[in-house]
């Protein structure tokens, strides 16, 4: 399996980090997932933009001459090298603030960032999403700049577990008694027959998912009302999904082992998520049906 790590396209085995890289040291870098189908990034230019701007938050400058729309572009050339264009996968983006003795502020500028591209065969869980997920709530304790997607995750690693260690599939973060996120995704509840979910600002990472979801839910004229549901209105919620790159629209079927609705994927759900898998395969082509495996 090739990988493309700064500059150079190398054996996943032989692609090794400094211990002196400050992802390593700080967790001081940032990340994207793309998912991939058919040898097509899925809402590639979002995912662009959004590396982009992360980029620009922490002053973090890609090297001279690169950009996140050539980063996709190594992505694309590591599906067709290591014989996943054909079916369903993920890329992976991360780019930190590169080598340098350790000292908590920039190192001198001019020092290289550390630039990685992996790619991966990936199984989409259609059928999970058929059943529906049980999900908990767990604290929210991440800092206040939730919008930038850092590879910083020690919070969202410890939630998840969390929902792991109770036979779970995620967990969602509560904060000041809203619900903001999920670990690795965001929260929807159907109240009063109009999707809720938080709005874009800095508790929240904003998914791509997210807003191709609630823009397709608008332009079928689906009631959306991007507004924090409370804690203390989970147990009125008709139905509950999360979305992220991996899972689409995914249905919410129990909340800390009580039951949502009837417990069941609801009708609003059930739609989005058959809107959201035409909007892929328009997008991208019709899923392969079954895992590829890679050519080795
Ligand atoms: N997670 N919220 C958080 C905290 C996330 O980490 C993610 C994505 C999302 C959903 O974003 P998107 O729809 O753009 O995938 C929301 C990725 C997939 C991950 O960490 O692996």
């Amino acid at each position: 399996m090739l990988v493309f790590l700064n500059g150079e396209f190398v054996e996943r085995s032989q692609a090794k980090v400094s211990v002196d890289d400050r992802g390593f040291l700080f967790g001081d870098g940032v990340y994207e997932v793309t998912r991939v189908r058919g040898g097509r990034l899925f809402e590639g230019a979002r995912h662009d933009r959004r590396l982009a701007r992360n980029l620009a938050e922490l002053e973090l400058p890609l090297p001279t001459g690169t950009t996140p729309a050539a980063l996709s572009e190594v992505a694309l050339k590591l599906l067709h090298e290591n014989g996943l264009a054909g079916g369903e996968a993920l890329a992976y983006f991360q780019v930190t603030r590169g080598v340098a003795p350790r000292a908590h502020q920039f190192p001198p500028t001019g020092t290289p960032p550390t630039v990685y591209v992996s790619v991966g065969a990936f199984v989409p869980p259609d059928a999970l999403r058929g059943r529906g997920v049980a999900c908990i709530t767990y604290p929210d304790v991440r800092w206040t700049r939730c919008d930038m997607k850092v590879v910083n995750l020690l919070p969202n690693v410890l939630a998840k577990q969390a929902a792991v260690a109770q036979g779970a599939y995620e967990a969602f973060f509560i904060r000041d008694g809203l619900v903001t996120e999920g670990a690795s995704t965001n929260f929807f509840a159907v109240l009063d027959g109009e999707i809720r979910t938080y709005p874009k600002s800095n508790f929240i990472l904003p998914g791509i998912t997210r807003d191709v979801a609630l823009e397709l839910a608008v332009a079928e004229g689906i009631a959306v009302r991007e507004e924090p549901v409370r804690a203390d209105e989970l147990s009125r919620a008709t139905e509950i999904f999360l979305t992220s790159t991996m899972n689409d629209v995914m249905p919410v079927v129990t909340l800390n082992e009580r039951k949502v609705g009837d417990g069941t994927p609801g009708p609003v759900t059930t739609r989005l998520a058959k809107i959201f898998a035409a909007h892929l395969e328009a997008e991208c082509g019709a899923g392969a049906g079954a895992p590829v495996t890679a050519n080795r």
